[in-house]
């Protein structure tokens, strides 16, 4: 579990600073097929939400005009300050604000840090691309569903069940290959949100750069501020996006 939490933290501590820039295809590609899915995942106006693992806040960015308050919480530091320097920027810090910290660590179930009331009774909680790095998906989604009100909802965008090679899977952090319907089902229901389950592939696949450092086979970016070690490439992957409510 620490091993795979602090793969993920000196990962994304690393690229932070220059995900928006570099995934930005991808990132225009979901937001527009999230945003298309709202009713899907069932967000009513004024909902309050938790963005879990939210990175630089793409779905908060999403849900924005359906939501009254957005809280992400990540464990990478550089993705919670991006977060909340982009809600400064765009002047929403008063309704959209991240927090560092673990809702999934089994030998913390009450973390102190989350006991405040703005952590729970969340009309939605929602995880973008985080589902795969992990270490316990079904223990992520019960401490996800107890941070929601009765009848909250709780929405994965994740990958298919793909390949991947292994050695990219380890530097990156990553625990697991993508998921089925069935496996993301037993999750929700495990968790207690199998409520009108659902599950959806995005018709278009989706475009991601990987960025990798010199010497490092597929292993992870390094940030030397300059490009010339870096090389690039696009692959396309399936995408999901899955909803229950809880129970
Ligand atoms: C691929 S990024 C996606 C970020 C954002 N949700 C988005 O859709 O753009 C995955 C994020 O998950 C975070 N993460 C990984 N494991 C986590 C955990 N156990 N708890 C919270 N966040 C985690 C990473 O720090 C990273 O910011």
């Amino acid at each position: 579990m620490a091993d795979i939490l602090s793969k993920n933290q000196a990962h994304f501590n690393e690229i932070a600073g220059k995900y928006d820039q570099h995934n930005a295809a991808a990132i225009v590609q979901l937001e527009r097929q999230i945003q298309a899915k709202l009713d899907f995942i069932g967000v009513k106006s004024g909902s309050r939400f938790l963005d879990y693992a939210c990175g630089t806040g793409m779905l908060s960015r999403v849900l924005a005009k359906n939501v009254t308050e957005s809280i992400g919480i990540d464990i990478t530091e550089n993705m919670v300050l991006a977060y909340n320097a982009q809600a400064q920027s765009e002047g929403t810090s008063a309704t959209r604000s991240a927090f560092l910290g673990n809702l999934a660590d089994p030998s913390d179930p009450a973390p102190s840090v989350f006991s405040d009331a703005i952590f729970f009774d969340f009309d939605v909680a929602g995880v973008g691309l985080g589902w795969h790095h992990f270490d316990d998906c079904n223990l992520a989604a019960k401490r996800l569903v107890d941070r929601l009100k009765p009848g909250g909802v709780l929405f994965v965008v994740d990958f298919s069940a793909h390949e991947m090679d292994a050695e990219h899977a380890t530097h990156h952090g990553v625990t697991h290959h993508g998921f089925s319907k069935e496996q993301i089902k037993a999750m929700f229901e495990g968790a207690g949100a199998g409520g009108g389950f659902a599950f959806e592939e995005f018709a278009e696949p989706i475009d991601f750069n990987t960025i990798h450092g010199e010497g490092e086979g597929h292993g992870h970016a390094h940030d030397h501020g300059h490009d010339h070690h870096h090389h690039e490439h696009t692959h396309s992957k399936k995408v999901f996006i899955a909803r229950g409510s809880k129970i």
